[in-house]
């Protein structure tokens, strides 16, 4: 049996990528915010519908410039349930995480726990998305504002999301995006950084180029190589005409999940609200009291029939042997983001997925089900 893994890059078809790139070879262009890199900005911002954004090399980097470019110091308030690469990037850059938990039933930080750091040291606020799941922008806006708190989304898993028709990108101070070959758009690997403040987003531009500004030798701010090369441009040049259509497959094996398994007694499906335009990323599933397996031991049987889903996010942040030994992490009780982690499974869900490969996702769970 092929195996079926739970994410897959969509590439681009023929020689349309090569054709791109082709432009830059003969120009001997290769980075530094060569023509493609600027017409993949030009588009991403008319696509995304946000005021700007600057292309970063991956989306780890795009969090650090994001955190270098506010100026922020001390510590940061953020969720034990994301990608290590959250945390990691507020350890990098000299500050400190403080994990607070997630909402009861749901994925994202809750924003009233952040009321219960009182932490003179905390300069932002470090939500994330999850599965692209918009977090309360209101209620966190509120309280950043209530306390000078800056906040930065991580937006990995948000490209191109709407809610009520406005780009969840503009929320915030910034929003940093991934790019990652297994993400809904890809550059193989890269990212971006999304603000609405002109002079942030020169900031953030001189951070990404080692500090220079563009008309100075003079550098005045302390910078890293965050440049996206022109090959990772001409990637996102070639996947932009597909977009629709890698949303539209998506969303078509999303809801054969749905249809298939909504049903299942001890499985509980993730609910899209109606105000969202959904990008589809991920099909994250909750293993309950009610399944006759456990979440580990369906995971395994995946395994023995080659199909390989992901604990996503599993563990928590906070169980990471790096993390435990932040004294800070255990003052904040994190039970919801607890269950979650031990409850989750992300099914396979990308476009060129088959009937075949959804149906044979979808058996397995039937077949534990008796
Ligand atoms: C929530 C989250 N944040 C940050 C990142 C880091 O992005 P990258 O892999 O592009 O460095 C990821 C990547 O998977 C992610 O899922």
């Amino acid at each position: 049996m092929k195996p079926i893994y739970v994410t897959m890059p969509f590439l681009p078809r023929e020689n349309e990528f090569e054709a791109i790139l082709d432009s830059s070879l003969k120009l001997r262009i290769l980075t530094h915010n060569g023509n493609l890199h600027q017409l993949l900005e030009q588009q991403l911002t008319e696509k995304l519908d946000v005021t700007s954004i600057s292309l970063i090399n991956n989306g780890t980097i795009a969090l650090e410039v994001a955190i270098q470019a506010l100026g922020l110091k001390g510590k940061i308030i953020t969720t034990p349930y994301t990608f290590i690469a959250t945390a990691n990037s507020i350890l990098l850059k000299g500050l400190d995480p403080v994990f607070i938990d997630i909402e009861d039933n749901g994925f994202n930080l809750d924003p009233e726990l952040i009321d219960e750091v009182k932490d003179k040291d905390v300069s932002a606020i470090m939500p994330v998305h999850v599965y692209g799941l918009p977090c309360d922008d209101e209620s966190i806006g509120q309280r950043a504002k209530g306390r000078g708190l800056k906040v930065i989304y991580d937006a990995a898993h948000a490209f191109g999301i709407k809610k009520k028709g406005e780009a969840i990108l503009n929320w915030g101070d910034a929003s940093t995006l991934s790019f990652h070959a297994t993400k809904v758009f890809h550059t193989f690997e890269g990212g971006a950084v999304v603000c609405n403040d002109p002079l942030l987003k020169n900031k953030i531009n001189q951070v990404r180029n080692f500090g220079y500004t563009s008309d100075s030798f003079d550098i005045t701010t302390l910078g890293t190589n965050g440049k996206m090369n022109e090959a990772q441009a001409a990637m996102g040049l070639a996947l932009i005409p597909y977009l629709e259509e890698i949303i539209t497959k998506r969303k078509h094996w999303f809801n054969f999940y749905v249809e298939q398994l909504s049903e299942i007694p001890g499985i509980k499906l993730m609910t899209i609200p109606s105000d969202l335009e959904y990008n589809y990323s991920y099909f994250p599933i909750l293993v309950q009291s009610g399944f006759s397996l456990t979440r580990d031991e369906l995971f395994n049987r995946f395994q023995e029939e080659n199909i390989f889903p992901r604990k996503y996010f599993y563990p928590l942040i906070t169980d990471f042997s790096l993390y435990k030994n932040y004294n800070i992490i255990s003052k904040h009780k994190i039970p919801n983001a607890r269950k979650i982690a031990d409850s989750v499974i992300c099914l396979p869900l990308y476009p060129d997925l088959t009937e075949d490969d959804v149906s044979r996702v979808c058996e397995v769970i039937k077949r534990a089900e008796g």
